[in-house]
């Protein structure tokens, strides 16, 4: 079976989460731009939305109809080329109506699996759950035919267990979005011995037609992005309770997470992101990773307390940040969770100056992530910043260069150990997938007389 007919029966598992309704709505998009195509004709096409929220579903629904509108008019052009024999619709507004109306006719919602049946590329986003995943899969291989090809958007799970223990004969894939699906241009593509050639060279051209940037991680649990993001954290939760000792846990959550953000330059402080990603998230990940990799202790009691007081992270319906490390207004922190007394302290300048005045002043060429992310120069801005950096003997200094080491040491482990083939592709998920401004296998931190 060719691709474009794979294209014609596509289904989404979960499609009602937070990366399966992104999925499902890249695929309706591109299934409807190949229906109104040359290759279109005489096909038909079935998109099936499976999910068991039966009211989620009823959210994706609208989702969809807002999404492909803003979609659709982002591509008028194209639009008009797909619809050039259509003389009725003349205005734009008329063309992005038809698309819409066309594109909506594509989805089926269901929350029955036995719905997938005859489906010719099955993409999955249920839960991180082994198990659940295992049984799913179950299901699927009795339902689906044996040409069937399965994407799965695991953040960690290693995808030669699923198929091996299912037995799927190599027709599986990782397919790792970054969250938002729609918006993230990053897809961390993994494959085992055994996949299948063929899937591995369509799972490159579909995401192609998706308009992703495909990076190829190797099968080891937590691939590349989540292979330095949850070691990245565990640092940073290792330098909390490290400080906490002098300076007490919510001061120490304040202190490592405005140098991992500040100090470094990134888009968010370490604690921030953990809460962003999910508390319960970072744990279960981490309980994944360490199931599979031997001789490295990828645990964290502090995890596992915050949870224990039902401290989870993780975005409320509406797209704002839940409770974790910090509380948040506006998605900005405004009180830091103190583990002790089981309460949020609120950020004010009576002791986070404090804190800054122990730190030290900010490094000369100090311009935040904001205001470098879209500017041209800002390798040559980033080398002065942290050629300045170095040569500052302040708390703040040297943390954040012990932050930089660890960061560029994870980064090498992940080429050492085969998830990552280079330097590059380390770099290249954490620029793209994590909006970083530097990759972490970099000489910022290094020796001012090391640096060539
Ligand atoms: N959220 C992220 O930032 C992110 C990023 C990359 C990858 N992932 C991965 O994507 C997957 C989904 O994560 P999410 O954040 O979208 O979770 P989510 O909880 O938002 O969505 C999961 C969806 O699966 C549905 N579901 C649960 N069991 C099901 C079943 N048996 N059959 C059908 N539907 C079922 C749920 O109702 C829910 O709508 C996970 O494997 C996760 O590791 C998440």
């Amino acid at each position: 079976m060719d691709l474009a007919q794979r294209y014609t029966d596509v289904g989404v598992i979960g499609a009602a989460g937070k990366m399966g309704s992104g999925i499902a709505l890249l695929l309706c998009q591109q299934m409807t731009h190949r229906r109104l195509g040359p290759d279109g004709k005489g096909r038909r096409f079935k998109l099936t939305l499976m999910d068991v929220n039966d009211a989620a579903l009823d959210g994706l629904q609208s989702y969809l109809a807002s999404q492909l509108k803003r979609m659709a008019e982002k591509s008028t052009i194209l639009l008009r080329g797909l619809y050039a024999d259509r003389k009725d619709l003349v205005e734009n507004g008329e063309i992005i109506d038809a698309f819409v109306a066309d594109a909506l006719a594509l989805p089926r919602f269901t929350t029955d699996l036995g719905a997938m049946k005859g489906a010719h590329m099955v993409f999955e986003a249920i839960a991180e759950n082994i198990d659940l995943k295992k049984k799913v899969y179950g299901e699927l291989k009795n339902l689906c035919g044996p040409e069937t090809w399965f994407f799965t958007n695991t953040s960690s799970i290693p995808i030669s267990l699923l198929d091996r223990e299912v037995g799927l004969g190599g027709r599986i894939v990782g397919y790792h979005f970054y969250n938002p699906p729609a918006v993230q241009k990053l897809l961390e593509l993994i494959t085992g011995p055994d996949t299948q050639s063929d899937l591995i060279e369509a799972s490159k051209q579909i995401a192609s037609d998706l308009r992703k940037k495909v990076i190829p991680a190797n099968d080891i649990a937590g691939f590349i992005g989540n292979g330095h993001f949850i070691r990245d954290g565990l640092y940073g939760i290792s330098e909390l309770e490290r400080l906490t000792g002098e300076h007490g846990f919510p001061e120490a959550a304040y202190l490592v997470n405005h140098v991992s953000q500040d100090w470094l330059i990134r888009p968010m402080g370490i604690f921030q992101l953990i809460d962003y990603v999910g508390v319960d998230v970072f744990q279960c990940i981490l309980g994944v990773m360490n199931r599979f990799i031997d001789g490295e202790d990828l645990h964290s009691t502090l995890i596992d307390a915050l949870m224990d007081k039902g401290v989870r992270g993780g975005q409320n319906p509406d797209g704002s940040q839940k409770d974790g490390f910090f509380r948040y207004e506006k998605g900005r922190p405004v009180a830091v969770y103190s583990l002790d007394e089981g309460k949020y302290q609120p950020l004010d300048d009576s002791w986070t100056g404090k804190l800054d005045g122990l730190l030290g002043t900010l490094p000369e060429g100090y311009v935040p992530w904001k205001g470098l992310a879209r500017d041209p120069g800002k390798n040559e801005k980033l080398a002065a910043y942290f050629a300045n950096l170095r040569a500052t003997d302040t708390l703040g200094s040297s943390l954040a260069t012990s932050y930089l080491k660890r960061s560029k040491e994870i980064g090498e482990n992940l080429i050492k150990s085969g998830v990552a083939a280079n330097a590059e592709d380390v770099n290249g998920v954490l620029l793209n997938g994590f909006f970083h401004l530097y990759g972490p296998i970099n000489d910022y931190a290094a020796d001012p007389q090391t640096v060539h």
